[in-house]
């Protein structure tokens, strides 16, 4: 047995892991061509529309997907407020988010002057616990946001049960798994609204950049309105009148560009994941660590490879575990540090309300159980995944050399 790199033993690797937003000549040609046209935004002469790129961009999205309107943003958080708006979500309503996801599924919430309720998810696919929902509904209860988190599809089935009891609305936060598919149907075109984010770490990029999917046509003009000042159209041009609040969430023509060329690859970007991810399923098989389990019938797209780390088992805990790992030069960490409402934007209301104790699977996952390989994209290749299998085996055999650092 070598010794951890922790305790001064040679590190299983030396060179730090990549990340490269995966493109080629393809986008390099079609952002030069926008940089040609001298069009490199296009709103100012087409308010509602933006330009030709961000036309083609939201025409191939949507046709993508089946739906009949999709309206590009600047980020995700951007089409989710927007999202949220679209379908009437206003002053003191109330949405029904998972607590553990990324801060913009509840802040574009806060954004509409509403109030996330926060729900607790289930620990063996980090997506939100559906049998949870019911007992947060109230009379006030507008929308629930469902995150497929991680790459893997919620169960959709039950939401949208309790969607249709109620006359709940349903915004899909997709930011992490564009072309994850729920029982055959792409994620996104199930709720009322899909929502998608481009930001460079993300499956398919554009740099900055989020898009809403609908087949509503209402959602399609009030997204619209949403991310251009809310300004109406006349015809023969600028109206210069603002119907509803507005922002300036307009995507620029070369983002629009990039995320043309990359979603004619988008399945090919997701397999490199999904290829990563199952090598490192197959290398990491220890007692106490497990996977996450995919629900029948769906289609994870992998944005990252996430474990379950248990305590008992391994016999130390996942921060030591980690810190030992990481050591051996392996990247892995805890995902999110804590739920969202543990957030001081969500911690300073009205009441004063401290929420810790509320969403214990949420509190365990990031405390304790879980651990996200985040490395599993380009141009990180089987060799490093090895790698990462090689760190855990070691760390895994002298993991009772680690117990010396608990505390
Ligand atoms: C689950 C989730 N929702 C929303 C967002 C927000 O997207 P953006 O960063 O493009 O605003 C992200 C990612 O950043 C995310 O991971």
């Amino acid at each position: 047995m070598s010794k951890l790199a922790i305790f001064g033993g040679e590190p299983i690797r030396k060179k730090p892991f990549q990340y490269l937003p995966d493109y080629d000549e393809k986008e390099e040609k079609a952002v030069m061509d926008v940089f040609r046209t001298r069009v490199l935004s296009g709103f100012h002469k087409s308010y509602r529309t933006g330009g030709p790129k961000v036309m083609e961009f939201e025409d191939k999205f949507s046709k993508y997907h089946n739906m009949n309107y999709a309206v590009a943003f600047n980020s995700g958080t951007a089409a989710l407020h927007a999202g949220l708006v679209a379908l009437g979500v206003t002053k003191g309503d109330e949405v029904i988010v998972p607590s553990y996801t990324f801060t913009a599924t509840a802040s574009s919430v806060l954004m509409c002057n509403a109030i996330p309720i926060f729900c607790d998810v289930n620990k063996d696919t980090f997506n939100v616990n559906t049998e949870n929902i019911r007992s947060l509904i109230t009379k006030k209860t507008k929308a629930i946001i469902p995150v497929h988190l991680v790459g893997n599809p919620c169960d959709m089935g039950p939401i949208i049960e309790i969607a249709n009891e109620y006359n709940i609305k349903i915004l899909e936060d997709c930011a992490q798994s564009p072309g994850a598919k729920y029982k055959g149907k792409l994620v996104g075109t199930i709720g009322d609204i899909g929502a998608f984010s481009f930001v460079e770490t993300k499956n398919m990029v554009t740099g900055e950049g989020g898009m809403i999917i609908t087949n509503n046509s209402d959602y399609n003009d009030i997204c619209r309105l949403v991310r251009s000042h809310g300004e109406i159209l006349v015809s023969g041009g600028r109206s210069y009148l603002s119907k509803i609040l507005g922002w300036n969430y307009r995507m620029t023509e070369f983002e629009a560009a990039i995320g043309i060329e990359q979603l004619k690859k988008l399945e090919s970007l997701n397999k490199y994941r999904i290829l990563n991810t199952q090598y490192l399923d197959k290398g990491i098989n220890f007692d106490g660590i497990s996977k996450l389990k995919i629900p029948n019938q769906s289609y994870s797209v992998a944005h990252v490879c996430p474990l379950l780390f248990d305590e008992n088992k391994v016999g130390v805990t996942r921060d030591v575990f980690l810190k030992a790992l990481n050591a051996e030069g392996i990247e892995a960490d805890k995902g999110y540090p804590h739920p969202l409402y543990m957030n001081p934007i969500f911690l300073n209301n009205d009441e004063g309300k401290y929420y810790k104790g509320m969403n214990p699977i949420a509190e365990d996952l990031c405390s304790k159980s879980a651990i996200w390989i985040r490395k599993i994209m380009y141009p990180n290749n089987f060799e490093d995944m090895q790698d990462i299998i090689n760190g855990f085996t070691k760390v895994m055999e002298n993991v009772d050399s680690l117990k010396s650092l608990e505390n």
